[in-house]
């Protein structure tokens, strides 16, 4: 069934989110095409679905999806896609002061207005068909601002999941279905990289954020530690592509499920208290001017 129904892409394939993703597709029978920055990482997804003997569904693609024109001048080479997943993304870790203007735009360059140009360039074949799907993989970050040292983070998500409610509108009419995933905690490539991340920025003797950051680091230590493998966010990316009628938003997650429960409830006062603490956030002791 999944066959007629035309080929997925999905961006970031060579790594967590990502590449379950692509493996649980491409065990369902789907003709599945993930994007990867390199052609070492091509081979890193081929020997992925290869030993699990779907690799004649999976064709990696070499393309920078953080490079707009890039994907703009090669998409004529792909397939008309009948989903695409906007995955690829990362974590921009430092506090509002310190991340520089051009960090900031590249955070929402890839987190949020790559989507948006896969979604620009798929939609032409998805409207002449009148079907398809657009899955874009948010975050628990995206719903609320809980991560201090993460502002851009969550502005990329909270921007995502904007753009989508209003894509959702615009293109419901032509058959094409926007679903948001948001997932809580995975073990995944980000915490290492934010983890890795917070250990440099740490280091900065200079910085007023510099106990925050090695709090950081233990705290995105602990959770890659904890976190669960990310095959329950690929179930649930595949059920949001062969479901008929699609939630807009998945929840993914104990944390996720948790958190959306209860923050609405607790006061905003309350919330910033405890993760001041929880992030060593408690600002210079020291008597002003000393
Ligand atoms: N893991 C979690 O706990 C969690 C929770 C909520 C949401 N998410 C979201 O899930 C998605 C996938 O992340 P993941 O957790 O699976 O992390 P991951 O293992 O680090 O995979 C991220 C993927 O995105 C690609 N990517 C990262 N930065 C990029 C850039 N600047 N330009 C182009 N591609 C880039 C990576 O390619 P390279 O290997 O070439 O860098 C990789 O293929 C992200 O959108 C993330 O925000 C993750």
């Amino acid at each position: 069934m999944a066959t007629k129904l035309g080929p997925v892409l999905v961006t970031g394939a060579n790594s967590g989110i990502g590449l379950a993703s692509v493996l649980h597709f491409a065990a369902r029978g789907w003709d599945t095409w993930g994007t990867v920055r390199s052609a070492d990482k091509a081979e890193v997804l081929a020997t992925a679905a290869n030993d699990a003997g779907v690799g004649a569904h999976v064709h990696p693609v070499v393309l920078d999806v953080s490079d707009h024109d890039e994907i703009v001048a090669r998409w004529p080479d792909l397939p008309a896609f009948h989903a695409v997943v906007n995955n690829a993304g990362y974590s921009e870790l430092g506090a509002v002061e310190e991340v520089t203007a051009e960090r900031a735009r590249r955070q929402l360059d890839v987190n949020l207005v790559t989507p948006a140009v896969i979604a620009s360039c798929a939609l032409p074949a998805m409207r002449a068909r009148r079907a398809g799907r657009i899955v874009n993989v948010s975050s628990i970050a995206g719903r609320a601002a809980i991560l201090p040292m993460n502002a851009w983070y969550h502005a990329s998500k909270f921007g995502l999941e904007a753009m989508s409610d209003v894509l959702r509108m615009e293109v419901a009419g032509f058959g094409v279905q926007v679903v948001v995933i948001q997932p809580g905690f995975f073990k995944t490539g980000i915490e290492p990289r934010a983890s890795a991340q917070a250990a440099e920025r740490s280091t900065h003797t200079d910085s007023p954020y510099q106990r925050a950051y090695a709090r950081m680091r233990t705290t995105a230590e602990l959770i890659a530690k904890v976190a669960p493998p990310p095959d329950l966010v690929a179930r649930t990316i595949v059920h949001a592509v062969e479901t008929r009628r699609p939630l807009k938003r998945y929840l993914v997650g104990a944390d996720a499920l948790t958190l959306a429960a209860t923050t609405p409830f607790v006061p905003r006062a309350v919330t910033d208290t405890v993760l001041r603490f929880t992030a060593d956030l408690r600002g210079d002791r020291r008597p002003a001017g000393s």
